[in-house]
């Protein structure tokens, strides 16, 4: 690639569609590229991508309000993405402008452009890291400086453990990041399913196997697997677009993920 943007880093993966610039494509933003915008209409033809993101973010705002309602001033976004107009710190800090957020991705381009989109923001930022490793991203100076760990956090896993694989240990790797938190923190978790829209899904599977970021479909006892520990608040593990939301009926894109917010059971 020739003079890329200033966001992008020249170790990202510019050449095959990514992720998180799809996700960005998808919710109306312009940090992506060609290649990326191609993929994009091509799927659409295939499967509605951008209503399943859509909703998707719908559901974080409800639960980010939720946390802030119920006490929690700061967030760890593990896998975030581009923050996109209506991400994590704006709906946060639009309820409590001392929320603090911290975001985690380890997509180059993704973490170049956050760093600029952040920059004027002292209660937000993005660390680089794989969130498989709990203990690097824990260490990363964002996350140190920003966040106190031994009070309670709300730890956002919203589209993230579908790029997780069983080989990867998805429950041990939730349980870490659990046994790290405070007592009273919240999980938000959203994963995909087959459950109620096999084909649909098998689908969406199909055409992300392209991008360099493949992705896991898991039923709901699997997902359930994922938040123990956690006591759910109502309404529990639903589809994440009935869960305290919207009220279309649970056709195509809107039953093709589970979600749940958890609050972290005391170990006393
Ligand atoms: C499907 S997007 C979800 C973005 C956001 N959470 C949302 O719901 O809009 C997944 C994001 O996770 C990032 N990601 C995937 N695997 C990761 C890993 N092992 N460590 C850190 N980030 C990862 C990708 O770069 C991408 O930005």
């Amino acid at each position: 690639m020739q003079n890329p943007p200033r966001w992008v880093s020249t170790n990202g993966d510019v050449e095959r569609p990514n992720v998180a610039r799809l996700y960005d494509y998808y919710l109306g933003g312009a940090h992506n590229f060609a290649v990326d915008r191609e993929f994009a209409e091509k799927t659409m033809e295939k499967v509605p991508t951008a209503a399943i993101v859509q909703h998707t973010r719908a559901f974080m705002r409800r639960a980010v309000r939720l946390c802030v309602a119920r006490g929690i001033r700061q967030f760890l976004d593990l896998g975030s993405g581009i923050p996109t107009a209506g991400n994590v710190h704006e709906v946060a800090q639009q309820a409590d402008p001392t929320c603090r957020v911290v975001y985690v991705d380890n997509e180059p381009a993704t973490v170049a452009h956050s760093r600029t989109m952040l920059r004027d923001n002292a209660g937000a930022a993005i660390a680089e890291a794989d969130i498989r490793d709990v203990d690097a991203v824990l260490a990363t100076p964002e996350v140190r400086g920003m966040l106190d760990l031994s009070r309670p956090v709300a730890l956002l896993m919203v589209a993230i453990l579908p790029c997780i694989r069983d080989d990867e240990h998805p429950v041990e790797l939730v349980a870490r990041y659990r046994d790290a938190i405070a007592d009273g923190s919240h999980l938000v978790v959203s994963h995909l399913t087959a459950d109620e829209q096999p084909d649909l899904v098998e689908g969406l599977v199909g055409v992300v196997a392209e991008t360099s970021t493949p992705i896991v479909a898991r039923s709901k006892a699997e997902v359930e697997a994922l938040v123990s520990g956690f006591d759910l608040v109502e309404p529990g593990l639903v589809l994440a677009t009935r869960w305290r939301g919207e009220a279309e009926p649970a056709t195509g894109a809107e039953a093709v993920s589970y979600g749940a917010v958890g609050v972290k059971r005391s170990n006393r």
